[in-house]
Parts: C-alpha cells; structure tokens; sequence
C-alpha cells in the first residue's frame, strides 16, 4: 500500500484565514488531522492590502493549525481570489504527422495542441492561473477521453483558462513566502472547493458552485464532466454587514450580528415585526425594523446573483445544469439565501456539503472551509499525476488536464 502523506491547504479570505492539514491515507481516503482560523485584517475583496497586519492573522491561523493536528507546516496549497481572475474557452488544432505510414497521437501532440489553445492575446499584466482540458476530439469525433496511442489526423482540444493580474498573484504569494512557508501551488478558490464539494456525479450533470465569502463570490460551472466557466465576483456577505451598518446607521459588528441573528435573505412581512437591541453604547434602545433589514439583504443578495445569471448566460444556458445549484462559503449560511438563488437561477439549489473525508468532524459541517478542504484534495491529486510522471516541469498543462477531467470526490 503507498504511503501516508501530509498536506497543508490555505486560504486568505477577506473574512477568515483557513488553515486545514489532511492526510493523504495509502488508500486514498483523507482524514483531516486539525484546522486553524483566524479573523483576516488587511485583506480586501480577496486580496492582501496590508502585508504586516495580513501576515499577523496569518500567523494565528498557521500556529492554531500546527498545534491542533501535531504537525509542522512549512509548505501549503494556496487558494487565490479576486475579481481581476478571469476565465474563457479555447480550441486548440493539429495536425498529426504521419511516421511510417501511422498518425499515432503522442502525449507530444496533445502538449503542443495545449499550446496552440493557450495561444491567446491575455491582457499584458496577466498570467495564466490554469489550463484545464474540456475535452478532445479525433478527425472531429466526439468527445475522446484520452486520445494518447489513438491513431487520427487531426487531434482538437477544447481548454478552460484562468489568468489574473499577476501582481496581484504574487502579491498572495510573497505573504505567505516572508512567514516564511513555501507555496506548493496556486489555486483558483472555486477550483479547489469543487474538489470537494461537488461529486463526480454532479460535475457530469451539469452544476453551478457558488462560493459566497466576506468581500467576493466565486463560482465554477461544470458541464458534461469538465469545467465551463469560472470567475468572481467583487461582492460578498461583508457587503451585505456594510449596507446594514449604512442604512440602520449602527457599527459594522452590531450589523453583523444581526445579520447572522436575525437577517433573512427573504423579505417576509414580518406584521410590523421589530427588534431592540439591548447591548452597545451605540445601539442600545434602537428599534430595528425586521423587514426593512431584509429589504436591504435582499437586495445585495439579489445583486450578487442577478450579476452570476448574467455571465453565465452569456454563454451557456442554466437548463443545461442537471444537477443544479451548490452553494457555500460563509455567506451560505445566511437564511433564506437558498431559496433566494432558487428564485432568480430557476434552478435547483442546495446547500453543498463535504462527504469524502474523515477526521475531526466539526469542520465539515463549516462551508467557510470548503476551499482549504479542497486544496488537500486537489494536492493529492496533483501529487498522484506527478508520480505518474517522470518529467514533471514539461507535464505540467496534463497535469491539470487529468485532475479537472478525471477528478472524483467520492
Ligand atoms: N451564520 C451566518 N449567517 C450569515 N452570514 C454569515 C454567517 N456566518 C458567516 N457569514 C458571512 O460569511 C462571510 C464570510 O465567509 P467566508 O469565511 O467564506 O469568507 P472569506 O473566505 O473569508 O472571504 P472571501 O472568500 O470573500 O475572500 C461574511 O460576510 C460573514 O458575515
Ligand atoms: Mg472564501
């Protein structure tokens, strides 16, 4: 049986720093040996705006990490975000050249085609994230798994790209770096979170998962087995504690508390229902009107997922999701949010749950982890294609290739 291997994943989120260590089992399985999280200061919108106090936060999440699962952390699996992430699909073509008498496809071929799809004018400042193959076809066939030894002319592949500004990129980098830990890996949020919790199942059906954080909400859309498209979006749950802070003119924690306590997603009239706050300076005596407060929660909400319906029916249509709607990250466990996404997508929508690891069990009803979660997922994944390759630099592009194809969380 293969050895047990441990593994670090890390997100920076603009609300919670996640630090969660799994370990790979011979048998493949995951078990989570301890999580680490800290409130995230000097992170906006997903990305880092002030190093020291970020790297501080940093710091707490890693040490609680370390001490709860018993093990050293000095390298990890890195979830990026940020709404300057952005994704599109590309076809790449060759022709493959005939050796005595035979067109034999080549792992060389499918490289070159990968470079032909990656052939695209990106903006100057940006780089490419993740090239994740779709699928290939064969003298125009459909669909071919793995068309490596297959014998064809013409051998096409259908890419998923995602690039970023790269400045913004390092900048995520060199945080953790200066700790100092080593960076393993980069990982779009979403990508790493859908590693865990959608099923294969879902992927092959058709699925949207919307991850709902503090200052963002990321997605990933798969169809027929592979990724479709992917982004951010620059509004998230804080936006939400902000308007509430605005409208009913009290501080950010008191809106935050009341949004978690008493704020729906849904505008229900209440029959004039009203809260009194009885704690704070500030607050105390005020009555809150409750279905005014839902009034402003809906309204962000509904923002956030009108702006989604948009970019994806830019492309595809949402009756084409089989499987539906998967939402998590923090802002999921807002009340009412479920029904509100269902409402606006006309789709199906659950609330996404992580059912493929063992260990302590309390982090896996918590969809603010999703992503770190993933990331030990993702990082097995990567690590079983490398050992699958001698030549890991040049395989990098098929080695995303095989994890966002054949990837299963069950
Ligand atoms: N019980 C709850 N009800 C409603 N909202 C909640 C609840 N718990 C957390 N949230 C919201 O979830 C958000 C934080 O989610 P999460 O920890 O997933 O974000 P993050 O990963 O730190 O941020 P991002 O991914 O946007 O950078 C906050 O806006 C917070 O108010
Ligand atoms: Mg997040």
């Amino acid at each position: 049986m293969a050895k047990s291997k441990i593994y670090a994943g890390l997100e920076i989120g603009t609300s919670t720093i996640c630090v969660v260590v799994g370990e790979v089992l011979g048998n493949g399985s995951i078990k989570i040996l301890g999580v680490g999280q800290a409130p995230s200061r000097g992170v906006r919108k997903g990305e880092i705006v002030d190093f020291e106090t970020a790297q501080t936060c940093l710091n707490d999440a890693l040490v609680e990490a370390e001490e709860k699962s018993d093990v050293e952390i000095s390298s990890v699996y890195l979830a990026v975000s940020g709404s300057h992430i952005e994704s599109l699909c590309n076809k790449g073509s060759i022709r493959i050249p005939e050796v005595e008498g035979i067109n034999e496809i080549t792992e060389e071929d499918l490289d070159e085609v990968r470079e032909i799809a990656r052939d695209i004018k990106l903006p100057s400042e940006n780089v490419f994230l993740h090239s994740i193959i779709r699928d290939y076809y064969v003298d125009g066939q459909e669909k071919v798994q793995n068309p490596v030894g297959r014998q064809g002319e013409v051998v096409e592949a259908d890419y998923h790209i995602i690039h970023g500004i790269k400045t913004r990129l390092q900048n995520t980098i060199r945080c953790v770096r200066e700790i100092p830990i080593n960076v393993e890996e980069v990982v779009f949020s979403p990508i790493a979170a859908a590693q865990v919790m959608l099923k294969r199942e879902h992927k092959d059906r058709g699925s949207l998962l919307i991850d709902i954080g503090g200052g963002v909400t990321d997605y990933v859309m798969y169809t027929g087995g592979s990724v479709a498209q992917s982004g951010c979006i620059g509004v998230g749950g804080d936006h939400i504690t902000n308007d509430i802070s605005v409208v009913m003119k009290i501080p950010l924690t008191r809106s935050e508390k009341l949004k978690i306590e008493h704020g729906s997603a849904l505008v229900e009239d209440d029959g004039g229902d009203s809260i009194f706050l009885e704690d704070g300076p500030l607050t105390s005596g005020l009555e809150i009107d409750k279905e005014l407060l839902n009034q402003i929660i809906n309204a962000r909400a509904t923002e956030i997922f009108e702006q989604l319906k948009d970019r994806i029916t830019k492309y595809d249509d949402l009756d084409t999701l089989g499987a539906g709607v998967f939402l998590t990250g923090g802002g999921s466990k807002l009340k009412g949010i479920d029904k509100l996404a269902e409402e606006i997508l006309g789709l199906p929508v659950s609330l996404a749950r992580i059912s493929s690891m063992s260990g302590a069990s309390a982090p896996f009803e918590n969809p603010q982890l999703a992503t770190s979660m993933g990331l030990i997922r993702y990082a097995q994944m990567i690590d079983s294609d490398r050992s699958e390759n001698d030549n890991m630099m040049t395989k990098i592009g098929k080695k995303l290739g095989g994890i966002f194809r054949g990837d299963s969380v069950d």
